[in-house]
């Protein structure tokens, strides 16, 4: 399956270090981050885990609940997770699917059969509380993710829902946004009433509306 932006996130029933999980059940209303690692027992996989639970509380703050994906059984995980908490400082405080008949990875395209027959790659979808899709990326293996990153595009994408501002390039929090193209000038007054500059009729910059840093 290869799953693009704007579609459905197939629903599923897995085994998890947290029990049998019902995907849309356990997501509820909450945006979600589904990652898949290549395989327990593995170096860089084990750094990520323990940021990825070293970063709870900011995905809990964005309505994001965490859940994690590999092949491996389940009994592999709990073992696995004794060794993130003891060599990381994290213990890992989110489900890891026990995704060992392949069932989610195939639903979500997770395993590239050129890299690896036999391990997921390091995907990420980001699926929004209506379920669908709203950031997929990527990873080799070989290259641990940056997970502060996910946090700043789950900051853009939910600014955008709220105000209709986009971010430019390399945009952190507080710093300037931009109004998106389908508001028009009239509207942009009641949206945004302390102003903007427009450097372009299609390039407009406003301060990130909600933010204290200006
Ligand atoms: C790792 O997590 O270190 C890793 C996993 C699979 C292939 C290469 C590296």
């Amino acid at each position: 399956m290869n799953l693009r932006l704007g579609d459905t996130a197939p629903d599923f029933t897995q085994d998890s270090t947290e029990g049998k999980i019902n995907f849309y059940e356990w997501a509820g209303d909450s945006w979600v981050v589904l990652f898949s690692h290549p395989k327990d027992f593995t170096p860089v996989c084990t750094t990520e885990l323990g940021e990825v639970s070293r970063l709870k509380l900011q995905f809990q703050q964005r309505n994001v609940k965490v859940i994690g994906l590999s092949v491996d059984p389940l009994d592999d995980h709990r073992r696995w997770a004794e060794d993130i908490a003891e060599t990381q400082g994290y213990a890992l405080n989110f489900p890891l699917l026990a995704d060992a008949d392949r069932h989610v990875s195939d639903l979500y395209g997770m395993i590239h059969p050129n890299a690896s027959d036999t391990t997921t790659v390091r995907s990420v979808f980001v699926i929004d509380p209506n379920k669908k899709v709203r950031l997929t990326i990527t990873y080799p293996a070989s290259t641990g993710r940056n997970f502060e990153e996910l946090l700043r595009v789950i900051d853009s994408i939910q600014l955008t829902e709220q105000y209709k501002v986009a971010t430019p390039v390399n945009w952190h929090q507080g710093e300037d946004v931009i109004i998106v193209p389908s508001v028009t000038d009239e509207e942009a007054k009641d949206r945004f009433p302390e102003g903007w500059t427009t450097v372009k009729p299609y390039l407009r910059v406003v301060h990130q509306p909600g933010s204290s840093v200006h």
